[in-house]
């Protein structure tokens, strides 16, 4: 039986009514991204309130890959929320946020001793990585890469890279940030080729530091092991161990946000794990709650511990609630083999996609790692014009026809999958086939020329 059902035109009567109170109540910076409101979800599936059920390709963005509702986390929150809600960590601690400390430091990279904080979002955590690694090595400066995306609050925008509509108007932005090319192969900002280039991009940064910013005036770098929103770019092989190298070098700090890549996304529980490098400070957040909002910094024990009590931390930071369904998550993550689902799933996104690319000129890269797979789409293959307006009208064709997506990249040209890893293969191949159908839709109407009707 067909996982999607449309019982009314998408959005529905209730998802319209709600998204004109929606416009009077809340601002227009806070964006909407698909034009129904969820009523309910399970697995991979989305239910709207006016009773039409979509298969899930965004997962929140990432934040579900263990699926809705995953096996144990309900359970696991009732049972939390039957005994406490909140106490505050630092004022009288549970038990629940020094498992799930004990837990991410088993189970990030690195066999060092590790400690971990936890917050309540990727930015949060960002900044708190930020804040030791300048604490503990008594310097200023951090440097961050083009593309890359960081978080919203002031300090995580100044390392966020894409101006618009993340960071125009909200400057000034903070001091001692730094920003470089990523290994970005598909759009080099060197106009390289790989291997040829010999990781330019990372070894470049010797450069830098004689003629940007001093190696010893440099904390950290920070890195996101594969770029999320800047589009899904897995860089080459040697990239992270480079960059791993020159902060050795240097006494820099590396700092690698697996905010997106994290919990099993890229085929292993993180995706620095494929670089076979252990950062010295790792964050994450995202599917880390489960659905609750919950992000950590786990890192080297001495780093971790040098600043002194009081100086870090949160009212809510590591609330009850989400360290339980965040134990529940890496439970079913662990147990029900959700790793090895994400490459399995990508392999079989990727066959389809490859097939769709000889039919369909708009499908400029195809690309990622495990179950972070994208398509980046161009207007033409060889001018790589970015293909922005048909990549919207792909997302909202899709919708129409009960499958959610996200896109990403500095263009907003790239259909990036975040699906929850427990999708059944019938639920998956539904979706590829509504996508292939909205290809169809949207590269139809570029031939003839038509002004779609979506
Ligand atoms: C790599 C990365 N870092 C940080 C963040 C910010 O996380 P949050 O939105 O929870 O603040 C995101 C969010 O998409 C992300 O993808």
């Amino acid at each position: 039986m067909a996982a999607i059902r449309l019982t009314t035109e998408i959005p529905g009567p209730k998802s319209r009514a709600l998204a004109e109170r929606r416009l009077l109540a809340v601002p227009r910076g806070v964006s909407q991204l698909t034009p129904v409101f969820v009523s309910r979800a399970e697995g991979a599936i989305l239910e709207d309130v006016d009773g039409n059920r979509f298969i899930d390709m965004a997962g929140g963005i990432g934040c579900l890959n263990a699926g809705h509702g995953a096996p144990g986390t309900l359970e696991a929150l009732r049972e939390q929320a039957d005994r406490f809600l909140h106490t505050c960590f630092m004022v009288t601690p549970y038990e629940g946020y020094v498992r799930l400390a004990e837990r991410l430091n088993a189970i990030t990279p690195g066999n060092f001793p590790k400690k971990t904080i936890l917050l309540n979002s990727g930015a949060e955590a960002v900044e708190n990585a930020v804040k030791i690694a300048r604490a503990r090595t008594r310097r200023s400066a951090i440097i961050c890469f083009e593309d890359a995306f960081h978080g919203r609050t002031q300090l995580a925008l100044s390392l966020t890279s894409k101006t618009h509509p993340y960071k125009a108007g909200f400057e000034p932005f903070c001091g001692e940030i730094y920003r470089v090319p990523y290994a970005n192969c598909y759009r080099c900002s060197y106009a390289l080729s790989y291997p040829k280039c010999e990781m330019f991009c990372a070894s470049v940064l010797e450069e830098t530091f004689r003629k940007v910013v001093a190696a010893e005036s440099v904390a950290a770098i920070i890195v996101e092991p594969v770029l999320g929103e800047g589009g899904f770019v897995a860089p080459p092989p040697e990239f992270l161990a480079t960059l791993h190298d020159i902060c050795r070098r240097h006494g820099i700090l590396l700092i690698a946000d697996e905010v997106q890549t994290g919990f099993g996304r890229t085929g292993k529980m993180f995706a620095c794990e494929h670089y076979g490098v252990a950062p010295d400070m790792i964050v994450t957040a995202k599917t880390l709650g489960g659905g609750l909002p919950l992000s950590a910094v786990t890192g080297r024990a001495e780093i971790m511990d040098h600043t002194d009590p009081g100086s870090l931390g949160g009212t809510f930071g590591g609330n009850p609630l989400a360290c339980a369904t965040a134990l529940a998550t890496i439970d079913a993550i662990e147990r029900d083999g959700l790793c090895a689902r994400a490459t399995i799933l990508g392999e079989r996104f990727r066959r389809a996609a490859f097939a769709w690319q000889r039919d369909f000129p708009l499908i400029g890269d195809i690309r990622g790692i495990g179950g972070m797979q994208a398509m980046e789409l161009v207007r033409d293959r060889n001018s790589r014009t970015p293909a922005t307006e048909e990549t919207k009208r792909l997302i909202q064709f899709a919708c129409k026809r009960g499958v959610i997506l996200v896109a990403a990249g500095n263009y907003g040209n790239v259909i990036r999958l975040l699906m929850p890893l427990v999708i059944s293969d019938e639920e998956f191949d539904e979706a590829l086939s509504v996508i292939q159908g909205s290809l169809e839709t949207v590269c139809e109407a570029e031939r003839v020329g038509a002004q779609v009707v979506v």
